[in-house]
C-alpha cells in the first residue's frame, strides 16, 4: 500500500495530501467492516439464532433447513425450530414446549466462538435422532442479549436434554431421542 502511494505521488497522479486522505479513508472503512463482523458483536447483520427461554430456537436471516439426507425442508427468513424434543412437527416448533414443561434459562457461554467473515446463507441440517447441525456465518444470542457468540458451524441441541444448551453435548444418545 505504501509503495502504491509513493508511486502515485511521485508520478504526479495525486498530491501527498490526497494520498493521505485516500489511504486513510480506505483503512477506516476496512476497520469498520471488521468491527461489525467479529465475534460477539451485537451489531452484526448476519444470520442469527435466538435462544428463547423455555422455548424454541428462532433462526433469522438467509436460512435453509435440510433433512438428514440434505433434502430441502424449508427456506426462509424467520423459522422457529424445536429444541425441547416434544414437537410433533420436528424440526419445527409447534408450541409443545409449553405442555412438556421444558425449562431452560437460555443463558450460555461459548469457548468455541469464531470470527465470522461473510454474510452467506445458514444451512441447518437435521441429523437423524440427533442434533441440528448449523453451517454458515451466524450469531447465536439469548433473547435478552446477555449471552452471545458467533460461529461458522454449531451443533445445536434439539432433544432438550443437553447440559450445555443451546449446544449439543451428545446426551441425546443417553435419552434415546427420536427425531421422527
Ligand atoms: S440433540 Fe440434545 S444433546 Fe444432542
Amino acid at each position: 500500500m505504501d509503495l502504491l502511494r509513493f508511486v502515485l505521488v511521485q508520478s504526479g497522479s495525486i498530491s501527498a495530501n490526497m494520498a493521505h486522505s485516500l489511504f486513510q479513508s480506505e483503512w477506516v472503512g476496512d476497520n469498520r467492516k471488521v468491527k461489525h463482523m467479529t465475534k460477539n458483536s451485537p451489531q452484526t447483520t448476519v444470520n442469527s439464532i435466538m435462544v428463547r427461554p423455555d422455548g424454541p430456537l428462532i433462526a433469522k436471516g438467509n436460512i435453509e433447513v435440510q433433512d438428514a439426507d440434505g433434502q430441502l425442508m424449508a427456506r426462509g427468513e424467520d423459522i422457529a425450530l424445536c429444541r425441547c424434543g416434544a414437537s410433533k412437527n420436528k424440526p419445527f416448533c409447534d408450541g409443545s414446549h409449553k405442555e412438556s414443561g421444558f425449562q431452560d434459562h437460555a443463558q450460555f457461554t461459548d469457548e468455541r466462538a469464531e470470527d465470522i467473515q461473510s454474510d452467506g446463507p445458514l444451512v441447518i441440517q437435521c441429523r437423524e435422532n440427533s442434533m441440528l447441525l448449523a453451517k454458515g456465518p451466524m450469531q447465536i444470542v439469548s433473547r435478552d442479549g446477555k449471552s452471545s457468540t458467533t460461529r461458522n458451524k454449531a451443533a445445536l441441541c434439539r432433544c432438550g436434554h443437553s447440559a450445555n444448551k443451546p449446544f449439543c453435548d451428545a446426551t441425546h444418545k443417553q435419552f434415546g431421542f427420536k427425531s421422527e
